[in-house]
C-alpha cells in the first residue's frame, strides 16, 4: 500500500461542485394536507413511487448510531424489512461491528434515505431492538450464496492484511455454505428500528421545500410542518 498523489486544487473542485445540478427536477408533487395520519403508509407510498420510477437503489439507507461515549457513526446499509403499520424498519449486520457495539451500548438510531431523482429525504429515528432467531435465520438464508459466504468471513470492520486474505477466507466460506446451506453465523443480527419520529422532506425546484414531521403521541401520531 502507499504511493504519491498530485496536489488537489480544492478551489477548482469546489467550483465544479457548485456548478453541478442539484434538486433539478422534474420532482413529484407532495401535498402534506393529504398525507396520511401515520408515517408508515407515507413511507410505503414514497418507496412505491421510487420503485415505479426506477430511482436507483431506494433500499439503501444511512444508519446513524452513537456509542456509549456519544461518538457518532454513520454508514449505508440495505433495508431488510418494513412494518408499515408500526412504522418499523429492519436492517442486518454483524453484531461485532462498530455499529453493533454502538447499538449494544446505546440502542437508539436514525435512518436517512435520500432519493435525488425525486428530491426526497426521509428520516426515521427511534429505539432499536434485536429480532429473534427465526426472523434472523430467514433474513440470512434468503441471501445469495456469495453474500452468505461473506457473512462467514472475518470480523466486520476489523483490519485486514489484503485482498489475498479475504479471497482465502471467502473461498473456505463458500465451501462451508455449500456443505451446510442452513448454517447462520452466530453474529448475524437482524435489528429493528421502531420510529418515534419520522420526517418527510420534499424538494421544490423553486426552493419552496416542504417538511412534514410525525411524532408518536400515545397510540397515535402528531403531525407538524417544519420550516425548511
Ligand atoms: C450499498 C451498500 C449496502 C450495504 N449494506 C450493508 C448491510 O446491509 N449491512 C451491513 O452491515 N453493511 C452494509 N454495507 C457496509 C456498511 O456501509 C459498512 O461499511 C459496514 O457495515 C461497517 O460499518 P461499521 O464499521 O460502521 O459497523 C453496505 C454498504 C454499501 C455501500
Amino acid at each position: 500500500m502507499g504511493g504519491t498523489t498530485d496536489p488537489v486544487d480544492d478551489e477548482a473542485l469546489l467550483a465544479r461542485l457548485r456548478a453541478a445540478p442539484v434538486l433539478a427536477g422534474p420532482l413529484p408533487p407532495f401535498d402534506p394536507d393529504r398525507a396520511p395520519d401515520t408515517p408508515g403508509p407515507l413511507f410505503a407510498d414514497w418507496l412505491d413511487r421510487a420503485l415505479d420510477d426506477g430511482v436507483p437503489e431506494p433500499g439503501v439507507v444511512t444508519l446513524s448510531t452513537a456509542g456509549a461515549d456519544g461518538t457518532p457513526g454513520a454508514r449505508v446499509l440495505m433495508l431488510r424489512g418494513i412494518d408499515t403499520a408500526d412504522c418499523a424498519f429492519r436492517f442486518a449486520s454483524d453484531s461485532r461491528s462498530p455499529k453493533g457495539s454502538d447499538l449494544a451500548a446505546n440502542p437508539q438510531a436514525a435512518l436517512t434515505w435520500y432519493w435525488p431523482a425525486h428530491g426526497r429525504q426521509i428520516r426515521m429515528a427511534g429505539p432499536v431492538d434485536v429480532l429473534g432467531e427465526e426472523p434472523t435465520r430467514q433474513d440470512f438464508l434468503h441471501r445469495r450464496d456469495t453474500s452468505r459466504a461473506a457473512g462467514f468471513t472475518g470480523v466486520m470492520s476489523a483490519p485486514m492484511s489484503g485482498p489475498d486474505e479475504y479471497e482465502r477466507a471467502h473461498r473456505s466460506a463458500r465451501r462451508l455454505v455449500a456443505d451446510e446451506p442452513g448454517r447462520v453465523p452466530a453474529t448475524h443480527t437482524l435489528y429493528r428500528l421502531r420510529a418515534h419520529e419520522a420526517e418527510f422532506w420534499q424538494a421544490d425546484p423553486a426552493r419552496f421545500h416542504l417538511r412534514l414531521r410525525y411524532r408518536r403521541a400515545g397510540h397515535g401520531w402528531n403531525r407538524t410542518l417544519l420550516w425548511p
